[in-house]
């Protein structure tokens, strides 16, 4: 079983531990998180990152806000709440797991208002631990739904982090290569190196490695390649967002694999659990895309790789359309062809 990205340590003036990813492969360590502020920035530089970890750690985070402050009435501690809530949604745009988990702590804590501020904090701390122990449980089922398309022996390409380090438990996309190694089937997978800080290189093979899977890294400009040589049966990606048309936002470079994999006939599939579907949005159009330090492109991990004041363009997602998409994983059950209905079918389906 991998190793947990976050952890929380104590009750609710506790502290929040995550492996601090920016420094994998070549360190792995935790550190402890016991600030707001300390979690925007661990959002914010992608020391935790991945949709569901950011809902998980931006709960905490709103726990960290407010726990130990000393509020002279409810409507101190609920101005403090909304305070830190604006705070920590301005911390990383795109990965709607972020607003939902906040939006859903603070609704949490605003109910037990009646009660008083301690019960306020504690409703809080309380809704902060479900949303995590949740993502757990989900994880599981997207890895067993995902047994439904994952044929024995299967090649299988992914891209970005899609895995422990990204949730709560054994990950999305690769929860399903997980659960199939659980159950003996006979899976290879290769990972894109996922341009331009390798979350593909540096974190999914780390840990698929460190469990003792078989997987191989290529640079992104190689995907084409690899399934023109007919090496790749079916690609699995994470989500950041999806739109209530199946629209998919997740990593920068998604949609060039999308594009690819119906080129060469390969299903391209989706792995999210329903806190990443953003229904209020109608297609991949109004998903905001984050837009990163150039440094990200021009000096990568210290080292100058492009002339000083050139210009540079550095999305960090992308959007696929629905059309590309065979079939969505989530822990509600498989929606092929997504789209309106199929999407609000299985995702009212509990
Ligand atoms: O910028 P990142 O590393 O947070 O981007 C992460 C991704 O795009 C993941 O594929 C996505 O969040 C799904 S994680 C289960």
């Amino acid at each position: 079983m991998p190793k947990p990205t976050i952890e929380w340590i104590g009750g609710v003036d506790g502290v929040a531990r995550i492996i601090d990813q920016t420094k994998l492969p070549v360190e792995f360590g935790f550190v402890d998180i016991s600030t707001a502020d300390e979690m925007f920035h661990a959002i914010k530089t992608l020391m935790i990152r991945g949709a569901p970890a950011i809902g998980v750690a931006a709960a905490y985070g709103m726990v960290l806000a407010v726990a130990r402050g000393e509020f002279a009435d409810a409507s101190s501690y609920e101005m403090a709440l909304a305070q830190a809530a604006v705070y920590l949604k301005s911390s990383r745009p795109t990965a709607v797991n972020l607003f939902w988990a906040i939006d859903r702590a603070v609704k949490a804590s605003l109910a037990a208002g009646s009660a008083g501020v301690s019960a306020m904090k504690q409703a809080l701390f309380d809704e902060a631990r479900l949303i995590h122990e949740e993502d757990r449980v989900v994880c599981r089922k997207i890895g067993q739904v995902g047994q439904e398309i994952l044929p024995d022996p299967a090649r299988v390409l992914t891209h970005c982090n899609a895995g422990a380090l990204a949730t709560a438990d054994y990950g999305t996309a690769l929860a399903v290569i997980y659960r199939a190694a659980e159950m003996g089937k006979t899976i290879s997978v290769y990972a894109d190196e996922t341009r331009p800080l390798l979350q593909g290189s540096r974190l999914t093979a780390w840990e698929l490695a460190d469990e003792g899977l078989d997987v191989t890294v290529l640079c992104d400009n190689m995907a084409a390649s690899l399934m023109r040589a007919g090496k790749v049966d079916l690609v699995i990606t994470g989500a950041d967002r999806i739109a209530a048309n199946g629209d998919t936002a997740n990593k920068i470079g998604t949609l060039g694999l999308a594009i690819l994999a119906c080129e060469f006939g390969i299903p391209f599939y989706v792995a999210a659990p329903a806190s990443t579907f953003d229904l209020d949005i109608l297609s991949g159009d109004e998903i905001p895309i984050e837009e990163r330090s150039p440094l990200e492109v021009t000096e990568g991990f210290g080292r100058r790789t492009a002339p000083h004041g050139v210009k540079v363009y550095n999305p960090a997602f992308d959007v696929t359309p629905a059309r590309l998409i065979t079939a969505i994983i989530t822990e509600r059950g498989l929606i092929r062809k997504p789209d309106r209905d199929s999407i609000a079918r299985v995702l009212h389906r509990r």
